[in-house]
């Protein structure tokens, strides 16, 4: 039998809408918000009123994209957390309300949990390997940096976390000091690809075991720019490709060490990242090379599955509706939500 799923993520700033029949992707749609950029971070508020625009043309267009009718829709599945509550509200609304009014099952899907099942999401054109289980994912986003063993599709163990900043927040804090627009991950990727990573050295924590820890280094770069910029106030200016290589290769040598460490403790060498900082250049190139040296097998997001999406939501909801996982109409969105 078919399964076709509607997919709704809208848990910080992005609406997205996706349709999966059978694991395929049949579209994919993402609406970004703009209305961010000017300050320097998601206003939930405005991020809840954008949603609230967004969502019905967003899935609109993901189902004529994919030419499925709504009668053909088997259930909708919809990020029940974690997230910004305002946010998750209206996907969580619209998603409950289109399952009554279709009568077809309602499945809650965690947002990380989507993140890491982002490997098993097919597509017509090109299908890579299987991933196998158990493998290992580390999982990078803005909110969240987490080591996990993923022994089935729902079925995961968090063995590593971040003690404060996640990866992303690093990169995006790190860019804020040195004047980019909010997310400045991506800026920083781009511009590191012309410098020198090199060029300077930043303080790693040393914490013992697989968790982490960022927020040391965050504050470590905004003194060192503070002080170069007193020396020079052309600082910045002058080395801007050499700082953004030096701080995107700290973050990924201290990504990459509880990786290795995770893998050597467990014996696990089938390899998965995901998460919106997964879509960095840098750390996409460092996994490579780590898995070549360490017989790894490794899986690398295509880069429209990297950052939030609708697709690893409905490819959840799909691993749950064979299981029968459904929800009550009742259930409520959670900004924290454990896994
Ligand atoms: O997974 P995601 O889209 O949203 C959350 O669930 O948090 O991740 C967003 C994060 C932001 O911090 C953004 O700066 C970071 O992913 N990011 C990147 C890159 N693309 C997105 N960080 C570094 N390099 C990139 N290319
Ligand atoms: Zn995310």
């Amino acid at each position: 039998m078919d399964i076709t799923i509607l997919g709704i993520e809208s848990s910080c700033d992005d609406t997205s809408a996706a349709v999966l029949k059978n694991q395929y992707v049949l579209s994919n749609i993402v609406a970004n918000q703009e209305v961010h950029k000017t300050y320097g971070g998601v206003v939930p508020e405005l991020a809840s009123r954008a949603h609230q625009q967004n969502i019905i043309p967003v899935v609109d267009t993901a189902l004529k994209k994919a030419g499925i009718e709504k009668k053909d829709l088997h259930a909708i599945a919809f990020t029940r957390g974690p997230g910004l509550m305002g946010s998750l509200l209206v996907g969580a609304s619209f998603a409950k309300a289109m399952a009554l009014s279709l009568n077809i099952p309602l499945i809650e899907v965690n947002h990380l949990q989507a993140h890491i099942l982002v490997p098993f999401i097919k597509e017509a054109e090109k299908n890579g390997p299987e991933i196998r289980f158990p493998f290992l994912c580390l999982l990078v986003s803005g909110g969240h940096t987490q080591l996990v063993v993923v022994h089935d599709h729902l079925k995961m163990e968090i063995i590593g976390n971040t003690l404060d900043d996640a990866a992303g927040e690093a990169f995006d804090k790190c860019a804020k000091i040195i004047g980019f627009a909010y997310p400045g991950g991506p800026r920083i990727d781009k511009l590191s690809a012309l410098g020198n990573p090199n060029a300077f050295a930043f303080p790693k924590p040393s914490l013992n075991g697989l968790n982490y820890s960022f927020s040391g280094l965050k504050t470590a770069f905004l003194y060192f720019i503070r002080d170069a910029y007193k020396n020079n106030n052309q600082f910045i200016d002058n080395n801007l490709n050499d700082i953004c290589a030096s701080i995107q290769k700290t973050i990924i040598d201290i990504l990459m060490e509880k990786l290795i460490l995770a893998s050597q403790q467990t014996g696990i060498k089938e390899i998965a990242i995901g998460g919106g900082v997964s879509a960095n250049m840098g750390l996409r190139d460092r996994l490579i090379y780590e898995g070549k040296t360490r017989d790894w097998k490794v899986f690398i997001p295509e880069f429209r599955y990297t950052t939030d999406n609708a697709a690893m939501i409905a490819i959840t909801g799909h691993f749950k509706y064979l299981q029968k996982d459904f929800a009550q109409q009742d259930v409520a969105p959670m900004a924290r939500l454990k896994y």
